[in-house]
């Protein structure tokens, strides 16, 4: 049996050069060492930190370099925690330094995605590149989010092809293919959308697919997640603005209470990207594809904002508005607040009223089948989690860190 091994040591370079002289000139093939059994990678173990370069031996790996962009983030900081607690030398490139992120001992590197030159020195010397920074929301301008989200995502990927970094993970979202209309059991052979209801899924969309066509350039192999409404503790985005509304009673179901959605637990959210790194080698199936990834078990939309306003303490949504109204509303409010110059969001767009409205059903089994993608930790258990959040660490449920 023989496999592909390389050897990494960032603390011994000279004993990797002086074993590559001595024993590995009978193996050696440019960095690669071809072994002719696993024994002998065990005594090579002893001395090394070895990376298996075909991937299966990425997640028993110790010293492989990763980059977290937006580390800081709600998915980058699970992502960072669970790369470190198995051993990974993690760097986070973000705009702010986060005082979580500095007890863990991660390096944090300042910068803006839209800077080239920051962004390319904060891929020098990785080996795998987590890319999650992005701005998400309804409402801004377009060089904003394409500034940050597409051209930004351009950036990390020539940081990437500049410094020879070996696998590019881009977080996506399943927005990318919506449309306004139900979306059930929908797989990746959908096509991108065909309008765009906002700025966000559009530059998400363009950064995607910049992400798949730089597979194999330059070596570079990449894949895309889409993860649907993630949720969890520590969550600054959907179980905060759900609380805030509910509380001084601005939260409306919109539409019939029927539609179901696909969501997804952060920790599975994170250990996807890390499932995803380890099976991305090239010319595997994951090398330059898009997944989406979720819970793999739908929930009623309504039933489950009930039931998070419920672990909050608060009553459940009893206005409605049906979805035409919302729509009209959105659309109203998007002109308006258009011709004003309003900066702040406005309460309903269109976007917002399909998002909240429509079914969004994403089969999983291409995740499951490409990188063996289930979800760990089960619906019921990350509601348990949630709630012991909401009640007894973050009883304020403010929605930000630093
Ligand atoms: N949350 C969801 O439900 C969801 C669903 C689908 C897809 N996604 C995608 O998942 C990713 C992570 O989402 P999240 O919910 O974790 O978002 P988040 O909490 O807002 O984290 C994003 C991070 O990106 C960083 N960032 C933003 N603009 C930046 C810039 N110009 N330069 C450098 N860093 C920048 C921010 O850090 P600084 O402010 O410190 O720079 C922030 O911590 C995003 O790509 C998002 O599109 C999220």
């Amino acid at each position: 049996m023989t496999a592909s091994w390389r050897l990494e040591s960032a603390e011994q370079p000279e004993l990797i050069a002086a074993f590559c002289l001595s024993v590995g000139r009978v193996f050696a093939q440019s960095g690669s060492f071809v072994l002719p059994e696993r024994r002998f990678i065990r005594v090579l173990r002893r001395s090394f930190s070895v990376v298996d370069v075909g991937g299966a031996g990425y997640a028993r790996a110790r010293n492989v370099k990763a980059l977290v962009t937006g580390g800081g983030g709600f998915l980058g900081k699970y992502l960072v925690r669970r790369l470190i607690s198995r051993g990974d030398c993690v760097r986070v490139f973000s705009r702010r330094s986060y005082s979580s992120l500095q007890q863990l001992g991660v390096e944090q590197r300042l910068g803006d995605v839209r800077d080239v030159a920051a962004v390319s020195r904060a891929c020098e010397g990785m080996d795998v590149v987590f890319h999650t920074a992005a701005i998400a929301g309804i409402w801004g301008s377009w060089n904003q989010f394409f500034g940050i989200n597409t051209e930004g995502t351009r950036n990390v990927i020539a940081g990437c092809r500049e410094h020879h970094v070996a696998k590019l993970v881009y977080t996506s979202s399943p927005s990318v293919t919506f449309d306004a209309g139900d979306q059930c059991d929908v797989d990746e052979s959908i096509p991108y959308a065909s309008r765009w209801l906002c700025h966000y899924p559009h530059s998400k969309a363009l950064a995607e697919q910049s992400v798949l066509q730089a597979n194999r350039v330059g070596d570079l192999t990449t894949c895309a997640l889409r993860p649907h409404l993630i949720w969890g503790p520590e969550d600054p985005h959907l179980v905060p603005r759900l609380i805030a509304r509910a509380r001084i009673g601005r939260l409306r179901r919109v539409g019939e209470r029927t539609n179901r959605v696909d969501m997804i637990y952060v920790e599975n959210a994170a250990e996807a990207h890390l499932m995803a790194a380890e099976a991305l080698v090239p010319d595997s199936p994951v090398a330059g594809r898009a997944y989406f990834i979720s819970q793999g078990e739908p929930v009623n939309c309504w039933q489950w904002i009930n039931q998070i306003l419920t672990l909050a303490g608060l009553s459940p949504v009893d206005k409605h508005i049906s979805f035409n109204s919302a729509w009209h509303l959105g659309y109203c409010l998007e002109l308006g607040y258009g011709l004003l110059r309003l900066t702040r969001e406005p309460p309903m767009t269109r976007f917002l009223a399909a998002q909240l409205a429509k079914s969004h059903l994403f089969n999983i089994r291409r995740a499951r089948d490409d990188f063996g993608y289930a979800p760990r930790v089960s619906t019921e258990e990350g509601m348990r989690r949630l709630e012991q959040w909401l009640k007894v660490d973050r009883s304020d449920c403010s929605s930000r860190e630093e």
